[in-house]
């Protein structure tokens, strides 16, 4: 069983009949929404599910998980979600998988959040993984000379053919090489005070455990 295997079926454990689940997106985000699908077609369990995005969505309803979209829902009772890095200090990066905005929308209606990871994903600071920035097309021309004007070293996000991707929002994505992120907060605050940009992919203060998959077996933090 590969890491991201192992910490999609540990977390999946955290989910209890009845419950309202955010359900996050890529490769490890996967393997929860698999095990959720097998314990709803096989143990009986009952839940609703809330994507975070087209693929995961697709992913569900062939597995037969009952959905609600999120306004449909007044709360999600817990989200488990993937992530691209994680600091000491249980800040996060995310949005490798271009699915940074509904997923920041679903955990911020979630009573709880566990992001699922192996342990390549925990570091000691953010930013050696690219910073997704998600912005509306009309001017994003115009905020990709600011952020090379301020040295964040951008580069649009495409999609197999070459073109600019298109997220489940309809908007392009910015990614910023920087490195080394030395005050998130900071960073975040900024971003979200840039006009044009609909959401970045720094998580600040938004999870309440953290499993990371070791060779060794699942590892719960916080
Ligand atoms: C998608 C995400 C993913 O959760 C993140 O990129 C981790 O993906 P993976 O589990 O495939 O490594 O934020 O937008």
């Amino acid at each position: 069983m590969n890491l991201k295997e192992l910490v999609g079926i540990e977390a999946a454990k955290y989910v209890t009949d009845g419950m309202t689940v955010g359900l996050g997106t890529g490769s490890t985000a996967y393997y929860l929404v698999k095990e959720l699908g097998r314990r709803v077609n096989e143990e009986g369990l009952k839940i609703t599910g809330v994507v975070t995005s087209s693929k995961t969505e697709a992913q569900a309803k062939e597995l037969g998980i009952p959905l609600k979209a999120i306004d449909d829902v007044e709360s999600v009772d817990l989200t488990i979600d993937g992530a691209d890095e994680i600091s000491e200090d249980f800040q996060g990066i995310k949005g490798g998988g271009a699915a940074l905005l509904f997923e920041k929308v679903v955990a911020t209606y979630s009573k709880d959040c566990i992001w699922i990871v192996d342990e390549s994903k925990m570091v000691a600071n953010l930013g050696k993984f690219p910073l997704p920035v998600e912005v509306v097309p009309f001017g994003s021309h115009n905020i990709f000379r600011l952020f090379e004007e301020r040295n964040y070293n951008p580069t649009w996000r495409t999609d197999e053919s070459g073109e600019l991707l298109m997220t489940d929002g309809g908007h392009y994505i910015i990614d910023l090489h920087l490195e080394k992120i030395t005050d998130p907060r900071a960073l975040a605050k900024e971003l979200d005070e840039c006009v044009g940009v609909v959401e970045h992919g720094l998580f600040i203060d938004m999870i309440s455990r953290v499993i990371v998959g070791t060779p060794e077996g699942p590892q719960t933090l916080i």
